[in-house]
């Protein structure tokens, strides 16, 4: 039987690829514009470094890492998200002593062992960032606004209705003082319905009772229906700096949603926390989340807290947002097709060389099937020129070049035939 691709994971190709790397630009250079430089971490991690960063907890840790163990018997595993890593390499490459802020992005994989299904896969794609050595609410806004910006370019930049369809949601998660006080008016509000809650919300009562919140199983929304809000509950600094996000996004214009019921999968969570929701993905409706994370950067630098805000949009959920704009839609493009014949077959591969030094973006039919199947190939490719090399070129030293567009032709010394055509693609 033939091996088939893991399920969960994606394969990308030809205008697939086309799309991404269109999508990876835009994120090079919004991160650019908004002052945030690249960092590239490992895809695998000491196992500790997710448990104690994400939380025992969560879902990710409880059941969807790809943990395993290497020959040293050390538990290794493959990062399920970003911000741990790059919490680990700026504590350990004592970044955090060389500048006041360090605002650092990402693109790369993250692994989850969730149920596969459309927009939630195994493998996936994370374009993130993190601004860390700051609690100034007005970075948590800067963070927003990179991603609201790179979401509506591109829903311009493509005609993109679904892409125009984004809801800013916000909520306030409190702090260490203050989310226990509001844990347990939950677990107060929750106790007379236990019974009516799913399974699992019933385990999530007992260890981590703010997910119960996020609960989609409808019994447990009508339980939630009435449920006390967080912001009610916060401390006056958690307060204080939510009414600056939202005064701060007011001040943009930025329309925003404040959700009571906003509480996002990761446990590091500290203050405000925000989800870029799009209808048109179904349930799987986040495209992009994140949030204040002010105590986890002490829990790896021997209690030494830093404050620091980040966030992540996942790639392959913006693909399928994208999907029906007109994104990538061109074909492969070529300046030069090379059509060689079997006897001029080694001659036609210097020409290539030689253009290609030149930078000319060309190619030629490596099978060498017949000049008409070869000038197929080359409108296919979109060849602005193609040049003949048939045996009679080779001897006369002279080839033809067509011009693919209005199908003149001309003949070129062999010898300058880069110059030439350098010339003619006004480079
Ligand atoms: P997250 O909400 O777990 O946050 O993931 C961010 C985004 O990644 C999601 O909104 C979604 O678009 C995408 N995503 C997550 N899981 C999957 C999946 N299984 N398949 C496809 N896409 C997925 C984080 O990862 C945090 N590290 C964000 C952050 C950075 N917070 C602070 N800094």
């Amino acid at each position: 039987m033939a091996i088939q691709k893991v399920r969960g994971t994606n394969d990308f190709f030809y205008n697939e690829t086309k799309k991404l790397k269109q999508i990876e630009s835009y994120f090079h250079s919004f991160a650019k514009i908004y002052g945030y430089e690249e960092i590239r971490t490992p895809v695998f991690e000491y196992t500790e470094l997710f448990t104690r960063g994400i939380g025992e907890e969560t879902d990710i840790v409880g059941k969807e890492m790809f943990t395993f163990t290497d020959r040293g018997e050390r538990s290794l595993t493959l990062r399920p998200e970003g911000t741990a890593s790059v919490v680990r390499a700026v504590i350990e490459n004592s970044l955090l002593n060389e500048r006041s802020v360090n605002k650092l992005y990402y693109m790369g994989s993250m692994f989850r062992a969730e149920r596969p299904q459309k927009g939630r896969y195994r493998q996936f794609n994370q374009f993130g960032v993190e601004c860390l050595g700051t609690d100034s609410p007005y970075a948590d806004v800067e963070v927003m606004l990179l991603n609201i910006n790179i979401l509506s370019h591109l829903s311009k930049e493509y005609g993109s209705a679904a892409l125009s369809d984004i809801s800013l949601e916000i909520n306030t998660v409190g702090c260490e003082k203050c989310k226990p006080e509001y844990e347990k008016a939950l677990k107060e509000y929750l106790k007379p319905n236990l019974d009516k809650l799913c399974a699992t919300c019933r385990t999530r009562y007992e260890k981590n009772v703010l997910r119960v919140l996020d609960c989609k199983v409808p019994s447990c929304k009508e339980v939630l229906n009435g449920v006390p809000a967080v912001y009610d509950y916060v401390c006056c600094e958690c307060k204080d700096s939510f009414d600056k996000v939202k005064e701060s996004l007011d001040g943009v214009s930025q329309k925003y949603r404040v959700n009571n019921m906003l509480v996002r999968g990761l446990d590091y969570y500290t203050k405000t926390v925000f989800e870029l929701q799009c209808r048109a993905l179904g349930s799987q409706n986040a495209v992009a989340g994140g949030g204040r994370y002010d105590k986890l950067i002490g829990i790896f630098n021997n209690g030494k807290d830093v404050p620091a805000v980040g966030s992540a949009m996942g790639i392959e959920r913006l693909m399928l947002i994208l999907e029906d704009s007109s994104l990538a839609q061109t074909e492969k493009s070529l300046d030069v097709f090379v059509v060689a014949f079997k006897e001029t077959e080694a001659f036609s591969i210097s020409m290539l060389e030689k253009l290609r030094r030149s930078f000319i973006e060309c190619d030629s039919d490596l099978n060498v099937r017949s000049v008409k199947s070869q000038f197929k190939t080359a409108n296919k490719y979109n060849a602005l020129y193609s040049i003949i090399l048939g045996p009679d070129e080779v001897n006369s030293g002279k080839c033809v070049v067509r011009n693919m567009a209005d199908g003149s032709e001309e003949k070129v010394d062999i010898e300058n035939a880069d110059k030439y055509l350098l010339m003619k693609l006004a480079r």
